[in-house]
This record gives structure tokens, sequence and C-alpha cells, in this order.
């Protein structure tokens, strides 16, 4: 089953699930259209389920994403946004079918998700529905565990801070992403002289820093020992990366998904390739002109990585989109209410935090405090204040 089938499947249970919901308010629980609903939607659920452990539905904002990727709006649009506009009216973020799921359980559900708001909706042994939350403790300033920011869902998850991790792992790590920063240059240094990139050499670095994040490292301490390599480009692209995927993989992102992020991530100012080194690499202010030559490096990008084999179709958007705002403001221009992916969206918090943090001939380093108001301020308009709330949460600065 290709992914295209899954979301069409997926956009088929939920249209059949907001009718037996929709239904169930009308009439009631045991109305004979609401049994009629539940079953195709069923019936269309079970063969899925067959090759899926798991099917995870997240609510990020706006956007549905259906095992961690976003509906593509079509004929199922109006049926998603009713959906969203259910599970937002029962505070549910992240509905998880699991395998065995037996029709009662989904009976139940719709008579949760139909009851009235004061009746919250329980998680059965095969529907674990939750918030979107972080699977760390919180640590105060010495770095001890003082409790947790929440857990996910399921439950089940095992959460882990810096304090736990033994030293040895930790110099292990980061000299590995040291080398990987230099990989990253030359990576980029071929590309920028021979116009070829090397794909297993992105897929690489990708797995690489996955292996990292299975050992739970704060991503802000990682980031904070690759300031002394002074090529701000690879620097920046690799802390990028790393912040990126650590959004990513919190918010649950895992497997192929979690490694296109990466690659996303990792190739996102690859148009820089194309912009002379003295409008690049200039000290102190740009001019206007300067400035759009800049600004190029999105579409620049996104043509250049279309022209490759391997390349993922992600990073190809998120080279375009990087720069969007979440209000659809940003460049570069596109018509159409365009919205970013969430790859995108997640990157560009990254990118914009990453800039303020970093020490530059004509810009001194931000303090930390400072970036989070920015970010704080920036969020509804420029960020997804979802995404923003999340990231402060990860760099453990609790959006008030
Ligand atoms: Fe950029
Ligand atoms: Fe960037």
């Amino acid at each position: 089953m290709t992914e295209r089938d899954l979301q069409d499947a997926l956009s088929r249970v939920i249209s059949l699930l907001t009718a037996a919901v929709t239904n169930t308010s009308l009439y009631s629980r045991s109305h004979p259209q609401v049994a009629q609903y539940v079953h195709k939607a069923y019936a269309v659920l079970e063969p899925l389920m067959e090759c899926h452990q798991e099917i995870t539905l997240l609510l990020i904002g706006n956007d549905l994403l259906a095992d961690g990727k976003p509906f593509i709006a079509g004929g199922a649009a109006s049926s998603v946004a009713g959906f969203i506009r259910i599970l937002k009216k029962k505070g549910v973020e992240r509905l998880t079918f699991v395998a065995g799921l037996p029709i009662s359980e989904l009976e139940a559900l719709i008579g949760d998700l139909a009851s009235s708001e004061s009746i919250s909706v329980r998680s059965t042994p095969f529907i674990k529905l939750g918030k979107v939350e972080l699977r760390i403790k919180k640590a105060d300033k010495q770095g001890e565990v003082v409790g947790e920011t929440g857990t996910a869902a399921s439950g089940n998850n095992s959460a882990h801070t810096v304090a736990e991790v033994p030293p040895e792992a930790l110099h292990e790590l980061l000299a590995l992403t040291s080398a990987e920063i230099d990989e990253l240059k030359m990576l980029y240094l071929r590309a920028k002289n021979h116009k070829k990139i090397d794909v297993r050499g992105v897929d690489e670095m990708v797995k690489g820093f996955i292996r990292g994040f299975r050992r739970e490292i704060n991503p802000l301490g990682l980031l904070a020992s690759l300031k002394s390599v002074h090529e701000y480009t690879f620097t920046h692209v690799t802390n990028v990366c790393i912040l990126t995927m650590s959004q990513a993989e919190t918010l649950g992102f895992t497997g192929e998904q979690l490694h296109q992020i990466g690659v996303a991530s990792l190739l996102h100012d690859v148009g820089k390739i194309f912009i002379p080194d003295e409008i690049l690499n200039k000290p102190g202010k740009l001019t206007s002109e300067e400035r759009s030559v800049i600004e190029t490096h999105t579409v620049k990008g996104a043509r250049y990585l279309m022209g490759i084999d391997g390349i993922p179709k992600l990073a190809v958007l998120s080279a375009l989109e990087h720069h969007l705002k979440y209000d659809g403001s940003g460049y570069p221009s596109i018509k159409g209410g365009w919205q970013p992916n969430i790859a995108s969206q997640l990157i560009s918090i990254a990118d914009v935090f990453d800039a303020m943090r970093s020490r530059r001939s004509y810009q001194a380093e931000m303090p930390i405090g400072q970036i989070t108001e920015v970010l704080r301020k920036g969020s509804g308009s420029s960020f997804n204040p979802q995404l923003v709330d999340h990231f402060l949460r990860l760099i453990r600065y609790q959006a008030k």
C-alpha cells in the first residue's frame, strides 16, 4: 500500500467517523444510521490495521497529521475540518488506533466524541487518546530532575534527561557531531563546485543524529559545543538539523518520516551555494538588493534538489518554504493561501532560533531569554503557536 493509498483510506475513515459523531449528536447512539457509519468506518480501518501496528492521528494547530503526514486537502477536506473541530472540542490532540481494535471500542469512541462537552473521552486498550506532549523530564538550573512535563498519550514511553546520560556517552556524541560538521562542509563544498550532492552522505549523517537522539540528550547542550566551529553556514545547518529533529522526535515522528525531516533540515539552505560569497559572508548590514539576492536561495535550492535522484520531496518543499511564515507572509511569495508543511514549520523555528543565538562579526549573540521572547511574540503570526510552545518546552523555557 502506498502512502497516498493510506491517506485516501484514512480520509474515508475520518469522513465516516465524522458522520457517525454528527448523527449521534443529532439522533442518539442507538440510531441505525450511526451503526451504519461506524461499521463502514471499521470496514476500511480493519484491513489497514493488518499492515500497521499502530496508526496515529496528530492534531498540530489546524493541521491533522495521519501517521506523521499532513492530510492533503481534497474531496475529504471538509470532513477533515469537521473531525478537527470535534477533536478540539474534546481536547484530543493525539489519537492512536492499535492493531486488534474491536468495533466495540470504535463505537465507544464515537459515543464519547458526540457527548456533551463536560464528558471527557477515555482511552481504551486499542484506542489511545491524549495531548501532544514531550517525553522528557523538566530539570532545574542545576540539571536535576524535578518532575515530568508530561507523557505521551500511550503513557508507556520512558523519560530520560541529560543527568541520566553517562558523561562518556556525551563526549562520544560531541566528537561524532564535530566530525559530521566537517563532513557537511565537504558535502556543501562539493555541491557548490560540482553541483552534485552526495545523497548517501546526507543519509548517513541523519542516521548519526538519530543514533544521538536515542540517548535523549538535551539538544541545547549539544549546540553549545558546536559554536566553537567557525564556519557559520555548516554549523548553522547542523544546529538546525539537531533542533528540528529533536522537535520532530518529541512530537512523535519516527522511522522514515523522522529520517526525511532530518534530510530536509540538513538541506534547507542548500540554495546558498548559488549565492555569491561576498554577499553571503558580508560583514555588516545588507542592502535591499543584496537581501533580495539572498532570498533567492529558497527557490534556487528547491529547483536544485528537484533535479537530484533520491532526494525526498519533503526536502524540496522545505528548501522552498522555510522562510514562509505561519500567516503566509515571508518569502518566496506563493499565491493561493499556500501553507508550509510541518517539516518547514519546524525548520523555521529552529532556523530563527539558531540565527539569533549565533555570534557573527556584525551581530552579538542574543541571550536565550530574549530569543524565547522573540519566539513568543511571533507565535501565531510568524510561527505555529503550538509548535512554539512545544519548542520552548523542549529547550526548558516553558511558554507562559
Ligand atoms: Fe534559509
Ligand atoms: Fe537557515
